[in-house]
């Protein structure tokens, strides 16, 4: 299989210079000669000029998980995709479920986003799931196609080429509740199916990783998956044991 394969840290509303400094320095040292997968962590605003600095030397790749749709001007609180650039970010989350939910982030808003990354060469790793009623309602697989189709009728589908796919069901967000590796590869194959009928070439290289408790436990058994090429790790990425551990199952 030639397709890349990512471990994504996810550090949402976490850390402090301190801890960080502490965590980073552990995956740095751990991480020297890694090869396996590119690793790639999505730090706080605030912090990514501290990434930057310590990542200086590294293979590990540091990004946003948010930015703003507009692309300057004046739009108090935002973070644009030009600045990401300039201070270094390779990528940004984009379409996360807290940000859909929490943050009522729709899909013309996250189209928005995509267009502002694309414009700044940034990879967009762009996140679809669906809710437990939407699973128990046999919603999952026409809610993910949707999702990804808005974007792709947004951006086109070349525009894919160069973004990360990440399946997270959002009952498995946080909730110790992982999807079981066949559950989750079925939605894989399903979305990649689904893009191949779009275009063969990139589906067939586009990496599509899986989020929703990845923990040390699981990770082997899903990485396993044909279609599963990686994970998006939030809780289980705050720990450099917990997160090296996963790496170290690829
Ligand atoms: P979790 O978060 O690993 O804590 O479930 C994953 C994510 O939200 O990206």
């Amino acid at each position: 299989m030639s397709r890349p394969f990512y471990i994504a840290a996810n550090w949402k509303m976490h850390g402090s210079k301190e801890t960080n400094k502490t965590l980073l320095t552990k995956l740095k040292q751990a991480l020297v000669d890694y090869q396996k997968a590119q690793i790639l962590i999505a730090a706080p605003f605030v912090y990514l000029d501290q990434l930057s600095e310590l990542l200086v030397d590294s293979r590990l790749k540091f990004g946003a998980q948010n930015v703003s749709q507009f692309e300057q001007g004046a739009y108090t609180g935002e973070v644009s995709a030009a600045m990401l650039a300039d201070i270094g970010c390779s990528f940004a989350l984009l379409g996360h479920s807290e940000r859909r939910h929490l943050f009522a982030e729709n899909n013309q808003l996250i189209a928005e986003k995509c267009k502002q990354l694309l414009k700044q060469d940034l990879q967009a790793i762009f996140c679809v799931g669906e809710t437990l009623q939407q699973r128990e309602a046999g919603q999952t697989e026409s809610v993910v196609k949707q999702q990804v189709q808005a974007l792709i009728d947004a951006v086109g589908i070349k525009a894919l080429g160069k973004s990360i796919l990440a399946y997270e069901p959002v009952w498995a967000i946080g909730s110790g509740k992982t999807a079981s590796p066949e559950q989750a590869q079925e939605v894989h194959a399903m979305l990649r199916a689904y893009l191949a009928e779009q275009d063969q070439t990139l589906a067939e290289n586009i990496a599509i990783i899986y989020g929703g408790s990845v923990n040390e436990k699981n990770a082997q058994s899903l990485f396993e998956q044909k279609d599963i090429d990686g994970g998006l790790i939030g809780g289980a990425s705050l720990q450099a044991e917990s997160f090296l551990n996963i790496c170290k199952v690829v």
